[in-house]
């Protein structure tokens, strides 16, 4: 495995190198990101993981400066994983001057939801996602569903854009709790960590009440997020969408279950979807 730090010695590399399948990350990795390179290298050859931890996409109350950095860390699970390149490139490379220039995605996607309570954050992973892109030019790029709604953004972006990249999502990796894997659950203190997996069977709960027929939905979402607030959590949302775009669903529509809710010093999202339209015959 190779471990790069520039954008030109990353072109020379891959050139003539066949097509790259791309897994873009913000390090200190866990078994969620090993799944992504694994899935990668069913996709394409070489396997490129980049890790950059953006700043474009944090607000400046937000945790750029404690996210852990743990790079060599970091390489020995990718090269474990089957990463054949890692491409590690500073601030300064990514960024040599301001980055005035802006990938603005639509608002009825990008500015609800996480977009809502992070305003301008898929503006900072679409802007950086793009120059990546631009720096590997990979057949295919996989990303983790955990982070449903950015899934949704690449995938409009990649479209809307014409990038000829085909992009893969992969299921989220849990814990044995149900706990989705997060660089974030490092901030977990022993019994929030034990108390985490309760965002999930929340999830559970709204899911096995839609199923059963329940069309209330802004009862349900409301209930869910009184249960999490009982136990301690501060909910930012729990919210019952269409799981092709994430707007209201219509009665015979796919949803996905979103949510997002801080613990502690903690804020965790998760989702869940829920398959409603019959099985083809
Ligand atoms: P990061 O949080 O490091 O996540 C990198 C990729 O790993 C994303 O596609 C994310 O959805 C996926 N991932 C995280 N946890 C996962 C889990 N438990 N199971 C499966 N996949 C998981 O997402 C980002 O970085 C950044 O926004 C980025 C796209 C790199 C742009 O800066």
């Amino acid at each position: 495995m190779q471990v790069v730090h520039r954008i030109a010695e990353l072109r020379d590399i891959l050139h003539g190198a066949g097509r790259a399948a791309f897994v873009p990350t913000m390090g200190n990795l866990h078994a969620g990101h090993e799944s992504l390179v694994r899935r990668a290298a069913e996709f394409g050859s070489p396997v490129v993981a980049s890790i950059f931890v953006n700043r474009l996409q944090f607000a400046p109350q937000e945790d750029f400066e404690r996210y852990p950095r743990t790079l060599s860390r970091d390489c020995r699970l990718l090269e474990h994983a089957g990463c054949d390149i890692v491409f590690a490139p500073d601030e300064q490379e990514l960024y040599p001057e301001p980055q005035v220039y802006r990938v603005q995605p639509p608002p009825r996607l990008a500015d609800i939801l996480e977009g809502h309570f992070r305003p301008g954050f898929f503006v900072g992973v679409c802007t950086v996602v793009l120059k990546l892109f631009n720096a590997v030019q990979p057949r295919v790029a996989v990303f983790g569903k955990k982070d449903y709604q950015q899934w949704l953004v690449i995938r409009g972006m990649v479209g809307q854009f014409g990038l000829p990249i085909e992009v893969v999502g992969v299921e989220t990796v849990r814990a044995a709790s149900g706990l989705a894997l997060s660089s974030r659950n490092g901030y977990l203190s022993e019994s929030q960590r034990a108390e985490a997996p309760q965002l999930q069977r929340e999830l559970q709960n709204v899911a096995q009440a839609v199923r059963a027929g329940r069309g209330d939905f802004p009862a349900l979402e409301a209930r869910a997020k009184s249960a999490l607030e009982a136990r301690g959590w501060s909910p930012e949302y729990v919210a019952i969408r269409r799981g092709s775009d994430l707007e209201p669903p219509l009665p015979d529509d796919d949803l996905v279950i979103v949510a997002a809710a801080k613990l502690g010093d903690a804020r965790l999202i998760d989702n869940l979807e829920v398959a409603r339209r019959p099985a083809e015959t």
